[in-house]
């Protein structure tokens, strides 16, 4: 198989991801068989962010339907991490392309726990630390603040050669800024946007929809948030950009690349079609070639 792509020194076979947590390979490969291995729908597989101790998730209802979008507030359920290295990760090195474990630490130290026990696995290429959540010593949200983002970084750093992808949310202040703090204590890449904070009401009752109250908002109707959002990060760093939210289509990853990421990643557009990596690259090669074919044609 050809790779003609490289991520953070990763041979990539093109620049389609799917987003952290919005597809379950060792489900999908349970349901279809060897047949999702054949055609597997993504370039490489980024896991649902794992955390140190086993996580049940947030109270039902979890997902609201909003238009042109999704709200979830599954909470990050998971084995933690002694369960996701022994059960799920020899399953998804079995994956024909890269794995990228996305972890989530409450703690720079549990966030260092996860980078070191995730990084020495050979299954594991590269890991992406899910910022957006609060650091329980300084009651920030690390990724919200360019500062607490670099020490987080600069306490994982040294723990494993693997590349660091950090993914940044869209509720921080000033996403560029959080990147430039990233890109100077040594994270490899940076991925965006995590989901907008967002709410629904029970029709029937007026009170909130979702058993956490609120959940993140995905799907199209955050496209053009974190088309913008990317256009500035790609602007302020030199490290490769993955770039997702509201991707549903060739055309959308296109826009994103137009503006300046340097891969992209699909979500909840995957709970539509689980086969929809595979439809937007090729729809995205369709793409450059017509736009190969019409720079040629202006040259000669
Ligand atoms: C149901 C669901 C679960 C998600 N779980 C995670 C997660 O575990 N870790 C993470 O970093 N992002 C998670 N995300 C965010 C996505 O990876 C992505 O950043 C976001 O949904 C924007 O992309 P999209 O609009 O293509 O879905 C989740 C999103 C959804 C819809």
């Amino acid at each position: 198989m050809t790779r003609p792509f490289e991520l953070c020194g990763v041979p990539l076979r093109g620049r389609v991801l799917n987003g952290s947590g919005t597809f379950d390979a060792v489900a999908a490969h349970r349901a279809f068989g060897d047949e999702l291995l054949e055609a597997f729908p993504f370039d490489a597989f980024v896991s649902k962010t794992i955390t140190v101790e086993p996580r049940e998730g947030n109270p039902p209802p979890r997902l609201w339907e909003s238009p042109a979008g999704l709200i979830n507030s599954i909470g990050l359920p998971n084995k933690g991490v002694a369960g996701f290295l022994r059960e799920d990760l020899p399953r998804l090195g079995e994956l024909p392309v890269p794995l990228v474990v996305s972890v989530m630490g409450f703690s720079r130290g549990e966030l260092g726990a996860l980078v070191a026990a995730a990084g020495e696995r050979d299954e594991v290429e590269m890991l992406e630390l899910n910022v957006s959540c609060p650091n329980v010593e300084t009651g920030l949200v690390m990724g919200a603040d360019p500062a607490e983002t670099a020490a987080a970084l600069e306490a994982v750093r040294p723990l494993t050669e693997k590349p660091l992808i950090v993914k940044l949310t869209p509720s921080a202040t000033d996403p560029p800024a959080v990147a430039a703090a990233a890109e100077g204590v040594g994270a490899d890449a940076i991925s965006l946007v995590n989901t907008l904070r967002g709410m629904a009401l029970d029709p029937r009752t007026r009170r909130p929809w979702l058993g956490a109250g609120t959940g993140g908002l995905s799907g199209p109707a955050i496209r053009p948030v974190a088309l913008a959002q990317v256009a500035a990060v790609a602007e302020r760093v030199r490290i490769p950009v993955i770039g997702m939210g509201g991707i549903a289509s060739g055309r959308d990853a296109h826009d994103f690349l137009a503006a300046g990421a340097d891969y992209v990643a699909v979500g909840t557009e995957t709970f539509r079609d689980p086969t929809a990596g595979r439809r937007i690259a090729s729809e995205l090669n369709v793409i450059s070639r017509e736009e190969r074919g019409f720079s040629e044609a202006a040259v000669t």
